[in-house]
């Protein structure tokens, strides 16, 4: 295990009705706010009514800016950002996924920045401060309601870029396990595909004796690949919807990968084709992962032969344990297929005219090497690509 600092200071109030407790909490942190939200589905459902009343309620004056889609544009952050100065605004409560938290992730910075705020996402500056953020989550995939991370699409260039800061962990996050009753089957689907990839790409390192959190990965693991199927097929039920949106937090807020070192390759990749054909993420990762564990296997087949055994019940053939690790590949690829994920870039439209670009990419972001479980060049991503094919 390697040495590690673990601080998650973000408040998660979960349960039925958290969402109404939004202008109480608000209220302690602000009380003129940015209030930032997607594409309409909160008016449809009624959580929209719900958040401004309690505003209303507790005394927090709010400006509105909606219309955050997935894969969240820079353009619209920008918007934000002028809005903020312009109304003196001082909290940014979110009330979606991923990606409107993300974009109000951005906004904070932006907020108190005389520069661009994307040179956050291409590595030129790192923040020294930021705006404080609230959440309301509507579903549980990206983890960004207790995460470091925000990642932004800068639509001119056609970049998806990640910034990663612990000053972007949000001050509380709302969890309501009924609000994500109204989420379509794909909708979930990709959020399991989500979760479990922040498991893994935690879970595939080099690093030895990482025992505790080996099990605190391979519980998370087992209990998404448990209930999906379960609210698949029963929308409305709220223990299975509960176990799936606490996971979503656990899987992406640290812990499990504290004393490792993560690999992140398969997010690096992933991003490029978002950011091509705007995929949804957990879409692309069900397609990159299995691809990226068949080509890496080979640098630790014992670890891919454990995680068939805990996480897939496969029986360990110790005369083959190679034999065992493969298995567990295929037991993922057949999991996201039951789910309704796509399991092959053909399925989304990216074709190999496209590989050479991805793989150049991902190593401007990443540096001349991406992940650590197998550092990877160009060569190596277009391998990859090809499997996935
Ligand atoms: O726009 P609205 O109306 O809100 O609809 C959304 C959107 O169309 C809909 N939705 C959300 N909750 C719903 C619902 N529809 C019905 N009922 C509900 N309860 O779902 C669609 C997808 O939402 P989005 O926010 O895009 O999903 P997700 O949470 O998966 O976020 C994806 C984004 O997060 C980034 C991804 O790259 C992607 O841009 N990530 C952020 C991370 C972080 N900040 O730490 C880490 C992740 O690895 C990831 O990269
Ligand atoms: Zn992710």
């Amino acid at each position: 295990m390697i040495d590690f600092r673990f601080l998650c200071p973000t408040e998660i109030i979960f349960g039925k009705g958290a969402e109404l407790k939004v202008g109480e909490e608000t209220k302690k942190h602000a009380n003129r706010v940015l209030l930032h939200y997607g594409g309409g589905h909160i008016k449809k459902s009624g959580l929209y009514d719900q958040v401004t009343d309690s505003l209303k309620k507790a005394g927090v004056e709010y400006i509105e800016l909606p219309g955050v889609k997935p894969n969240p544009r820079l353009s619209l952050v920008r918007k934000g950002i002028r809005l903020c100065r312009e109304h003196g605004l001082n909290f940014i409560l979110a009330v979606g996924g991923g990606s409107v938290i993300d974009s109000a992730k951005a906004i904070a910075l932006g907020a108190v920045d005389d520069g661009d705020v994307w040179d956050f996402y291409g590595g030129l500056r790192e923040a020294t401060a930021a705006l404080p953020v609230g959440v309301v989550l509507t579903i549980p995939a990206a983890g960004s309601e207790s995460s470091t991370g925000s990642v932004i699409t800068n639509e001119e260039t056609a970049d998806k870029r990640a910034y990663d800061n612990e000053l972007l962990r949000p001050r509380f996050a709302l969890m309501n396990p009924e609000l994500t009753y109204s989420l379509p089957a794909y909708q979930t689907a990709c959020g399991a595909s989500d979760i479990m990839a922040h498991i893994m790409e935690r879970y595939f390192t080099r690093v030895q004796h990482v025992d505790l959190t080996d099990r605190l990965c391979e519980a998370t693991l087992k209990t998404v690949i448990r209930n999906t199927p379960i609210v698949l097929e029963t929308p409305e039920d709220y223990d299975a919807r509960a176990e799936i949106m606490w996971a979503g937090s656990i899987a992406h807020n640290g812990l499990l990968g504290t004393g490792r070192i993560g690999d992140w390759a398969s997010h690096m990749i992933e991003h490029e084709l978002s950011a091509i054909n705007d995929v949804a993420h957990g879409a692309g990762l069900a397609i990159i992962f299995p691809a990226w564990m068949r080509y890496v296997y080979k640098q630790d087949v014992s670890r891919f032969a454990q995680f068939a055994v805990r996480v897939w019940n496969i029986e360990m053939d110790f005369f083959d344990p190679e034999k065992t690790a493969l298995a567990g590949i295929e037991a993922i690829k057949t999991f996201y297929k039951s789910i309704g994920l796509p399991t092959s870039l053909g399925e989304i439209g990216i074709t190999p005219t496209h590989y050479e670009r991805i793989a150049t990419n991902c190593r401007r972001t990443s540096g001349d090497r991406v992940g650590s479980f197998m550092p990877l060049n160009s060569d190596d991503i277009i391998n990859i690509l090809k499997l996935a094919k």
